[in-house]
């Protein structure tokens, strides 16, 4: 494969530190490899394969020198100014912030589920919500088979997704301490509050796993319902999603429909205690779903446990399956 020349923007952040691993186990086939971050990174030393990078400032003149690919995890205000300049530039940013996402001229893609929306890009590609990301994998191939009608979700959220300050504050608040990124304390407690709260009385958290559902399985009019909650785990998000089909569903068909997706990894054997966890899911890249059956309350509708290490699959890993998917078709 081609070489391509590199940015990730937002490199000593936690996705962005995460970036560099995954890139380095996918083998990534990198020429030139920029870091940028804040100013108050500029100048700082990073590693990768085994060099030292300088971090470099992020500004207007950035991608003046030859960049193909940029990986942008610097937060939205990050993304809305700068990623258009990249774009201008010519290079395809693969972009994590919520900024792009529901723009219909920006693709929000799951190579698992809508690897073909990366062609029409100009110049940006979004990298959807973790939380959806990991659901999504596990519903497209079930809403092929039985054509999902309405799914309820109910997330329980790893502290990482809330970044650094996130990490800290369940570290510091298991001492006793105050906390300083969360409205409340994290340790032994349950947050019903991700991201801002809307007009509607939902927070942005749930807003975007509805509209993100609906734009990656291609139904814009998909009945979803979300509530997302913050829990004293360090990673890995949880989520209980309930599915009702349009069609008939057999649960030992939906557990071989599941087995065969790509991604996911089937874990259901309650006899011997074994469902998916978010300690097992730390550090891989698969989605674990178990607890797989009917949901007896209607027709055709089955209740699911699903769960992935939202840094990699839910931020780094997503993409990076993604640029070395447009790093193939610059060959
Ligand atoms: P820095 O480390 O210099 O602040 P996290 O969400 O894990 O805290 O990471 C946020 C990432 O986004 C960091 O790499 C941070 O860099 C970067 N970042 C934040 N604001 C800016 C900005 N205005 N320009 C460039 N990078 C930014």
């Amino acid at each position: 494969m081609k070489k391509v020349n590199l940015a990730v923007v937002g490199a000593t952040g936690m996705v962005g530190r995460t970036f560099l691993k995954v890139l380095k186990e996918r083998n990534f086939p990198i020429d030139n490899l920029y870091l940028m971050a804040s100013k108050r990174s500029a100048g700082k030393t990073m590693e990768y394969d085994g060099k030292e990078y300088v971090v470099e400032e992020l500004t207007e003149h950035s991608f003046d020198k030859p960049i193909d690919i940029a990986l942008f995890s610097a937060g939205g205000s990050t993304s809305a100014k700068f990623a258009p300049i990249a774009a201008e530039h010519g290079v395809i940013v693969v972009d994590n912030s919520a900024q792009w996402r529901q723009d219909p001229k920006v693709p929000l893609v799951v190579p698992e589920c809508n690897p073909e929306d990366i062609s029409w890009n100009s110049g940006i590609i979004a990298n959807p919500n973790c939380s959806t990301i990991q659901a999504v994998a596990v519903l497209k191939p079930l809403d092929d088979k039985y054509k999902i009608k309405r799914v309820v979700y109910s997330t329980y959220q790893a502290v990482s997704g809330a970044g650094v300050a996130g990490w800290n504050d369940l570290e510091n608040g298991l001492k006793g301490e105050a906390p300083k990124k969360f409205p409340h304390p994290i340790a032994g407690n349950c947050l019903p509050h991700i991201d801002i709260f809307m007009d509607n009385g939902y927070t942005k958290e749930e807003m975007k796993m509805i509209w993100e559902t609906r734009k990656i399985l291609h139904h814009p009019e998909l009945k979803v319902t979300a509530t997302t909650v913050r829990v004293p785990v360090f990673n890995s998000h949880s989520e209980s999603v309930n599915v009702e089909f349009e069609n008939p569903v057999d649960i030992d068909e939906v557990k071989k429909i599941l087995s065969e997706a790509p991604g996911v990894v089937v874990v259901d054997d309650p006899a011997n205690d074994k469902y998916p966890l978010a300690i097992d899911a730390t550090g891989t890249d698969q989605v674990y779903v178990g607890r797989i059956r009917r949901d007896e309350s209607v027709e055709n509708g089955i209740n699911l446990w699903v769960v992935a290490d939202n840094i990699r699959k839910g931020a780094a890993t997503n993409a990076v399956q993604i640029a070395l998917m447009l790093a193939e078709a610059m060959n």
